[in-house]
């Protein structure tokens, strides 16, 4: 596995001393970063924190495996049920693997699809069950808290969808994934008897692609969860080292910061030059913003710190974003992900036309076009004093995919030691999700109703014609 970062056009000496940081910056603040580094690993040693554990979960790897392997061939299509943490994972797996649309292949009981239900669409919901023959799918609902309503409602379609067609064999049809100790979903799992796999209390959902959560959906449409897993085991064990020349993930966590808080990049664009990488990108964009985007720090006082994650892929978004990022604010520092090996180099045919704007690309290579965009654009940036810097991976399969996510995920969680931040508690989701139980009626949550009631009030009232 090999996976790198470079830095260079983070530094003054290439992006400019306004928008750049200075090695001797990085270096004085090394002691810093290693603090980070040890908080992070006390956290993690007492348990509070349990995503670094995940890969070598070695029991939840081959449970998650032996189930796949026992329905395996009955079933054409996963439809995955879950929201945010719990189904970006599965998709950056299912995009990085088995590849994204529309390259994926036709799908069949032996090269089965992912069908992710994470929106409460009702268009979309329907002509998603319209694709899918009861028959032929096995349900996964994933929610930590067994009570997302998106979650519980689509799950409630979807549930009489196979009762319809299956009867009393539809249980058998269905897999859950929640907390091992509590909520709705875990008792209505036991009364019906579903398969249950549980995600360990102490990982959050965006930071559980490597338990169940994203194990169970990813085994089941044929990705190498071993493989996977291996990966990530390999990065943590870089994760932990007190050396900044071999952790990367530290390294970027502390250049990020240091531009973020020095140089006000309050932008993080996450540019991936890998179609496999875009699920990546989405799933990358909710670990940032959720984990960073904190009104508080660890002392309780008032931050409203963050910094916003964009998903742009390239070359695509040069011709739809480059413009802004070039000569608009410069508030922004872009991170590209390479891939040096494509499993196909994509070889142009030789034939010449007779037409400049064809003839000097005849007898070259996609593989070798999209690295020199990605070049040229970083120069271009660095031209316009636009800080940059890039992750390569040596090619997308299960190794380097574990690896990666694993390792945006310690860079995660370092920045939030940096920040002295919270970075695995989300209020703001649960204070969106209080609000929805209040509006749908739910019970306990009347006080959410009111507060709404009180909001519809202020509307009104600031409508109305002015006396
Ligand atoms: O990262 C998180 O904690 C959230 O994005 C959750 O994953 C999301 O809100 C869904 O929660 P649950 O798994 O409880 O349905």
């Amino acid at each position: 596995m090999k996976i790198q970062f470079d830095e260079t056009n983070m530094l003054a000496g290439v992006a400019g001393e306004a928008h750049g940081i200075s090695r001797s910056e990085i270096a004085r603040h090394q002691p810093r970063a290693l603090d980070a580094l040890a908080s992070f690993r006390k956290r993690s040693d007492a348990n509070e924190q349990g995503f670094p554990h995940l890969p070598f979960q070695t029991k939840t790897i081959n449970e998650v495996r032996a189930y796949a392997e026992s329905v395996r061939g009955s079933y054409d299509t996963v439809c995955l049920i879950g929201i945010g943490g719990s189904a970006l994972g599965a998709w950056a797996l299912d995009c990085g693997i088995r590849g994204p649309h529309p390259v994926q292949g036709a799908f069949s009981s032996t090269h089965p699809r992912l069908v992710i239900l994470d929106n409460v669409d009702p268009a979309f919901t329907s002509a998603a069950l319209a694709s899918m023959n009861p028959r032929k799918t096995l349900a996964v609902v994933v929610a930590k808290s067994g009570s997302t309503a998106e979650t519980v409602a689509t799950f409630l379609i979807v549930r009489d969808w196979l009762t319809q067609a299956l009867k009393a064999k539809a249980a058998g049809r269905i897999a859950a994934v929640t907390s091992a100790d509590r909520g709705d979903l875990l008792e209505l799992a036991k009364r019906e008897n579903y398969r249950t796999f549980y995600l360990p209390d102490n990982v959050g959902g965006r930071y559980s692609v490597l338990s169940a959560v994203g194990l169970l959906p990813g085994a089941l449409i044929g990705i190498d969860i071993r493989k996977l897993t291996r990966g990530a085991a390999a990065m943590t064990h870089l994760a932990w080292q007190p050396d900044l020349s071999v952790n990367i993930a530290l390294r970027a966590a502390l250049c990020h910061w240091l531009l973020w808080t020095r140089k006000n990049k309050t932008i993080q664009v996450a540019f991936p030059y890998s179609n496999h990488l875009w699920g990546t990108a989405f799933w990358f964009r909710q670990l940032w913003a959720e984990s960073l985007g904190k009104a508080s720090n660890r002392a309780g006082v008032t931050v409203n710190t963050g910094q916003t994650p964009i998903a742009a892929l390239g070359t695509t978004d040069q011709h739809s974003q480059v413009q802004l990022y070039i000569e608009g604010p410069n508030d922004k520092v872009f991170t590209f992900w390479a891939v040096e090996k494509f499993p196909d180099v994509g070889r142009i045919p030789k034939e010449r036309l007779n037409l400049p704007a064809f003839d000097y690309l005849a007898g070259q290579s996609l593989s070798k076009l999209i690295d020199a965009e990605r070049r040229a654009t970083g120069a271009a940036m660095i031209e316009a004093g636009r800080p940059n810097c890039t992750f390569t991976l040596q090619k997308v399969d299960e190794e380097h995919l574990g690896a990666f996510l694993q390792l945006m995920e310690f860079e995660t969680a370092f920045m939030g030691e940096l920040l002295e931040i919270n970075a695995f508690d989300q209020e703001g989701v649960e204070l969106g999700k209080k609000f929805t139980f209040g509006l749908m009626g739910r019970k306990g949550y009347e006080e959410y109703r009111a507060k709404f009631d009180a909001y519809e009030k202020k509307r009104a009232a600031a409508q109305a014609p002015s006396a």
